[in-house]
């Protein structure tokens, strides 16, 4: 997988319809090995990731995720042991690090899976009690965001960007 780095991250969407080609495992591996060479608060590694591809397993996640649209043949659970990230962040870990390793994690996994041919949507919209039993995690591990993944069915055209987000040595700086 070569692929531009601005197109990789301008090119991304989220993409919500899929067709019914599966993934193969080792592009799946590929895609965490993506995720899990982003940087964490301590390089404290403490992110978890399930791979779903049960097509049963993932109609009864799509029955607690709301947020879940389409038929993806693939759902990926980014998740956090919390008590290894308050091992090693005490509280820190646990509440700010797990969360922002967890994004940086998923933001990798979709670029690579942009750069794969494939199409993938992050879901912060389900049930994390339901999800937790469905995929039986143990107590200290949370699920934080869901991945859908597969062979994408559209091609959607970017959202708008906001770009006046910008400020210059302090808040509301301009830029001359
Ligand atoms: C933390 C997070 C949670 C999101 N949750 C959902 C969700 O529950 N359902 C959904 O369809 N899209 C979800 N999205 C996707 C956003 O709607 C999407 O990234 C945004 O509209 C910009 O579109 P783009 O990804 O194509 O650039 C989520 C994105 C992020 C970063």
């Amino acid at each position: 997988m070569t692929v531009d780095l601005w197109e990789a991250i301008k090119g991304r969407r989220s993409i919500r319809a899929f067709t019914s080609d599966p993934v193969e495992r080792r592009t799946l591996k590929r895609l965490i090995e993506a995720a899990i060479w982003a940087p964490s608060g301590g390089n404290a590694q403490t992110w978890r990731f399930v791979v779903v591809t049960d097509p049963d397993r993932i109609r009864r996640i799509k029955m607690v995720s709301p947020g879940l649209l389409g038929d993806p043949p693939v759902l990926i659970a980014a998740c956090q042991d919390m008590d290894a990230a308050a091992r090693k962040g005490g509280r820190l870990g646990r509440e700010f690090l797990s969360v922002t390793d967890t994004g940086m994690a998923v933001q990798n996994l979709l670029l690579a899976a942009h750069a794969e041919g494939l199409g993938a949507c992050v879901i912060a919209s389900f049930h994390r009690g339901a999800l937790k039993r469905l995929l039986h995690l143990p107590d200290e591990v949370e699920p934080l965001l869901l991945v859908s993944l597969g062979h994408p069915a559209e091609a959607p055209g970017p959202p708008d960007r906001d770009e006046g987000v910008i400020s210059f040595e302090v808040y509301g700086g301009g830029n001359g």
